[in-house]
């Protein structure tokens, strides 16, 4: 029996006026670059701690791992121009069975933090059955950029907002366990106009409030008795023959007929998806309209999404055209992209990850999918001349010694190089590895795919971008800078067992 998808829960801010010794203690401990210039509004506490989780009615209730009672934690609703301070508890057991650390670093996938605040994989700290049992990290919401554009508000330009983000476990070595165990969530920002006369994204009008839904999509594999396992020792990677949406398997979800937003990301270890929402054995058109949290310039008419680990894709799929009790499905096409062929015919036929079950209509729906979205802050000329002004660096991504490597080095705390803040930079980024994509992801900014393979990406890759994947043998060619924070900060493959196994370098922004 299928289950419904769970609510999307909700957190909600301890202490919105952050009055009282427990904001000002907390701001000695966050004494850092961005404090000054963002003041945080809003106190989140998220616990990560052992969840008794139902991952299907037909498989026992075990214990994983979540925030605050669930996994995925609750869905954090920021906005820019409102700081956020999260204090991140730590209850998880020590010597829990199973592969795991109960030491945690959370890290803001995608977010413009301080360093200090970043979730460095080397800066993990312990449960609480031993004293530093919490972390607080600031997120001061502002778009990229603000310190060198502020803008006429000293927010930013707000062509650079960012959307869909999440938080994950990011402790070195440990990363793919413990987000694979559960310690995994969403973070949500909004503009901070809700309306008006800029282009701001509520202006847009796109499906909101209960009709935008998160969906983090996973692969896991349970042994016979119906007990999830892992197997963190294999450095390639882990695919699951289960797959899940929010935390259960294969569940379902009653649609009204009309408009809905899914921020779909891939929360998997090492599966790329490519995606689709099927009706009748037909894929359906819907409206691609974000990639990676960011808002593309127009929107685009798809059927297919192709998603690598911790890639998101927002999309806009209407109901509004099928008959009450229509079920669509959204489904995966099997990916022979990380080097594996599919044993098992079943394998090669769309698999349903979820549900979709049409309700009676009609209902009133008043959502739009503007042509425009937002545009983006580079234009091509700008582009250019960028790249033009950019030093060069190279992120060759290969194997030695069953190890992964970028540059023929597997990670070490040291910082490899140093990036001067505000300095554009282009990256090559070679696929060496021989048949795994590695989707390579870098912390603190944005940056923009220029090319694959010599040619110009796909109008989806176009935009904005923190994950870029690279197929086997494929040249990636990246600009970005590092403008907001300086110190220290990581890239790495976001396939979690190769970044544990060594495919990760430190780098340090300097002034
Ligand atoms: Cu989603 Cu460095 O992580
Ligand atoms: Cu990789």
């Amino acid at each position: 029996m299928p289950l419904e998808i769970p609510p999307v829960l909700q957190a909600s801010p301890v202490d919105p006026s952050l009055t009282g010794n427990v904001a000002a203690g907390e701001a000695r401990k966050v004494a850092h670059q961005a404090w000054a210039d963002a003041p945080p509004v809003a106190l989140y506490e998220l616990t990560a701690g052992p969840v008794t989780h139902s991952f299907h009615p037909d498989l026992p209730d075990q214990e994983v791992w979540g925030f605050n009672g669930s996994t995925p934690g609750p869905t954090i609703h920021a906005r820019y121009g409102e700081a956020v301070l999260v204090r991140y508890r730590n209850a998880l057991p020590r010597g829990a069975r199973g592969p795991g650390s109960p030491e945690i670093s959370i890290h803001l996938h995608n977010f413009h933090s301080p360093s200090e605040s970043d979730g460095h994989p080397d800066d993990f700290y312990p449960s609480m059955h031993l004293p530093g049992t919490f972390r607080v990290c600031h997120y001061p919401m502002r778009y990229a950029g603000y310190r060198t554009n502020p803008g006429p508000d000293g927010i930013g330009d707000d062509r650079e907002a960012l959307g869909t983000m999440w938080y994950h476990d990011h402790r070195h070595h440990y990363t793919a366990s413990n987000v694979y165990k559960g310690l995994a969530g969403f973070f949500l920002a909004f503009d901070k106009y809700d309306s008006g006369d800029r282009r701001t994204e509520a202006s847009l009008n796109l499906p909101s409030g209960p009709f935008d839904v998160p969906l983090m999509v996973q692969d896991k594999q349970f042994d016979s008795s119906g007990y999830v396992v892992f197997d963190a020792m294999d450095p390639d990677g882990f695919v699951g023959d289960k797959f899940m949406v929010n935390g259960k398997i294969q569940p379902y979800f009653h649609v009204q007929p009309r408009k809905y937003r899914f921020r779909i990301l891939d929360g998997s270890t090492a599966r790329v998806y490519d995606l689709q929402i099927r009706h009748n054995n037909q894929a359906q058109k819907f409206w691609y309209i974000a990639n990676d949290g960011n808002l593309l310039p127009s929107r685009l008419e798809m059927s297919s999404v192709l998603l690598a680990p911790a890639e998101r894709a927002d999309i806009v799929v209407d109901f509004s055209a099928y008959p009450p009790g229509t079920e669509l499905f959204l489904t995966n096409r099997l990916q022979m992209l990380d080097g594996r062929k599919p044993e098992k015919d079943f394998l090669r036929t769309p698999i349903q990850l979820l549900k979709f079950i049409v309700g009676a209509g009609p209902v009133a729906d008043d959502s739009q999918v503007p042509a425009n979205l937002r545009a983006l802050p580079l234009s091509d000329a700008e582009i250019e001349q960028a790249r033009r002004d950019a030093v060069r660096r190279e992120a060759r991504l290969g194997r030695s010694n069953g190890g992964w490597t970028i540059n023929d080095r597997i990670y070490t705390s040291k910082p490899r190089f140093s990036s001067k803040q505000g300095q554009w930079e282009v990256w090559s980024v070679r696929n060496d590895s021989g048949g795994w994509v590695h989707p390579v992801h870098i912390h603190l900014e944005e940056g923009r795919l220029l090319s694959r393979n010599g040619r110009p990406p796909p109008p989806h890759e176009r935009g904005r971008k923190n994950v870029f994947y690279a197929n086997p043998n494929e040249r990636l060619e990246i600009l970005i800078r590092f403008r907001d924070f300086t110190g220290h900060y990581v890239t790495h493959c976001h396939n979690t067992l190769h970044e544990d196994h060594g495919m990760m370098e430190n780098f340090e922004v300097k002034p």
